[in-house]
């Protein structure tokens, strides 16, 4: 391990893990890493959430705010929300204890856009730092910092924190070193400049982080995996969802709107995101490239396929059998992935000047395009709206997919009005479920309720949802995008009151 925490004048600040929480108290804000399942601290947290349980025995308060770069392990998230040590969560969770917490009230939580975190960070109103707990790989001997397997907001915590705690992971494969672009040129406005990324593949940055060593209280040293979730395997509707896509991205390409290997893709998190980049294996296009937020399996496959030419991410978000599969050969992927802050991954600016394509799930649409990804019923968090909003507001292209029905039937994901909307109909230029795809692009809001009813609604729901808008054709206030106030959330109301959205 000596050789991964290089610089001499650090080694004696290596400690336990237990010692390191010791200098989080009650009150304080911590900033973790972590991106998805990668790259999140998994010994100090652990260590954090039995100090917590001690001091909830013993009678004492002890909560600390959290933020992260996303969703993290069940180490961080799931041990910490357990101990109910969370007073405030920001700015994406996934974790199944820390959601209860929050849908029962428990927990505050700031779902964010993912690209604003550190600006708002820099900008105050996120209030002070008081610890960064941060995983690297490696420490050098100049004491430059070289990140994990996700990059995060780490270069914003390290620089605002007021102490840091570093654990460094031997599981993590040295050969990671290089394969960061981590930049150092962002500013506040009135001192902004563009950013000089002008191909998904360019480096602007450094391959590591900086952080004054005189801020470093505690070194932890874990040799501990990643964990992430694996991915079902590719089911029918996900494939019948892949293929409408394939042929759509063919259709542009036919039509000269885009080039043979497209334009830069960016893909969200879950299973269908996943299996529509495995469907790309069997497309017609080459040399693709990536400018998203995170590296699934299924771009590994596209890389590993000869497909992809490179991929550019914040973080990986692998399997742990691909997790395995990309440390035990990273210095082979090191030159066909690059990890950035995700402020940068994320950058509007970035994402409108590359002219991403954009792919994100969603929880429901309305029949105007209106899309709901985070608030089941319009009030129970799934998970957040993570980075779907900084690619789909400013992408070339805008898909939103998602199997047509949930729950076995029970609720249909495309419902007379949004119960609540993350991104609004001039977001979403493309839906897409198994039953077909919606090119919205140029057309009105009927129209647009004409092709998603027609195209995306599943055949049970479908002639409900023609009723609707028949009836709301002749009985709305304005006919600009026709709704009926009384009945256009009443499906979500019959699904909490008899468990379907089927009328009996
Ligand atoms: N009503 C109720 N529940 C619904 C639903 C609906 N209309 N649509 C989906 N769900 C539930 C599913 O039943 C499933 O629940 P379970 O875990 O209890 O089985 C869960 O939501 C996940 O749905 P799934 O069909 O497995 O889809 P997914 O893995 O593709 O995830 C989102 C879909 C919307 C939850 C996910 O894409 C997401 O969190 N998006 C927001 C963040 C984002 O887009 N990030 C990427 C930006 S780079």
């Amino acid at each position: 391990m000596a050789d991964r925490v290089a610089n001499p004048g650090l080694r004696s600040k290596i400690c336990s893990a237990e010692h390191a929480a010791s200098f989080i108290r009650h009150g304080m804000t911590v900033g973790m890493s972590g991106f998805t399942g990668s790259g999140y601290p998994k010994a100090v947290p652990t260590a954090l959430a039995r100090m917590i349980e001690a001091e909830h025995a013993a009678g004492r308060p002890m909560r600390v705010k959290v933020w992260t770069g996303a969703s993290t392990g069940p180490e961080l998230d799931g041990a910490l929300a357990k101990a109910d040590g969370i007073e405030l969560r920001l700015p994406y969770n996934s974790d199944p204890v820390a959601r209860e917490r929050i849908n029962r009230g428990e927990m505050d939580y700031l779902d964010m856009h993912l690209s604003q975190v550190a600006p708002m960070a820099w900008e105050g109103f996120l209030g002070p730092l008081d610890v960064a707990v941060v995983e690297v790989t490696a420490i050098r001997a100049d004491g430059s910092l070289v990140p994990s397997s996700s990059v995060g907001n780490n270069k914003t915590w390290l620089d605002r924190a007021e102490a840091v705690i570093l654990e460094v992971n031997s599981w993590q494969n040295a050969a990671l070193e290089g394969m960061h672009d981590i930049y150092y040129g962002t500013a506040l406005p009135p001192h902004r400049v563009p950013i000089p990324l002008v191909r998904a593949d360019d480096r602007i940055g450094e391959p590591t982080l900086r952080c004054d060593p005189a801020k470093i209280v505690a070194i932890v040293e874990t040799d501990v995996p990643d964990r992430n979730l694996p991915f079902s395997p590719p089911d029918e509707t996900a494939s019948q969802i892949a293929g409408h896509l394939l042929e759509f991205l063919s259709h542009e390409v036919r039509v000269g709107r885009m080039p043979a290997s497209l334009l830069p893709l960016q893909s969200g998190v879950g299973n269908i995101a996943n299996a529509v980049m495995t469907g790309l294996i069997d497309g017609p296009f080459d040399e693709l490239v990536a400018y998203t937020e995170v590296i699934q399996d299924g771009m590994l496959d596209l890389i590993d396929a000869g497909k992809m030419r490179m991929a550019s991410a914040t973080a990986f978000s692998l399997s742990p059998e691909a997790a395995l599969r990309v440390n035990n050969d990273m210095a082979r992927y090191r030159d066909k992935m690059i990890l950035r802050p995700q402020e940068i991954s994320n950058h509007p600016e970035i994402v409108r000047r590359l002219g991403c394509i954009a792919m994100n799930g969603l929880i429901e649409a309305d029949i105007y395009g209106n899309v709901n990804s985070t608030c089941v019923m319009g009030s129970r968090i799934q998970n957040g709206i993570g980075g779907s909003g900084d690619f789909a507001r400013n992408a070339f292209v805008s898909i939103f997919m998602t199997p047509s029905t949930a729950k076995s039937g029970a609720i249909s994901a495309i419902v007379p009005q949004a119960a609540h909307v993350d991104h609004i109909m001039q977001d979403v230029a493309v839906l897409v479920t198994e039953q077909g795809l919606a090119d919205c692009r140029g057309l009105s809001p009927r129209k647009r309720a004409e092709l998603i009813i027609a195209n995306c609604a599943h055949p049970a729901y479908r002639e409900m949802l023609r009723d609707y808008y028949d009836r709301a054709l002749k009985g709305s206030y304005g006919l600009h995008a026709p709704s009926l106030l009384r009945e256009a959330l009443s499906w979500h109301q019959r699904f909490i009151d008899t468990g379907t959205m089927m009328p009996g």
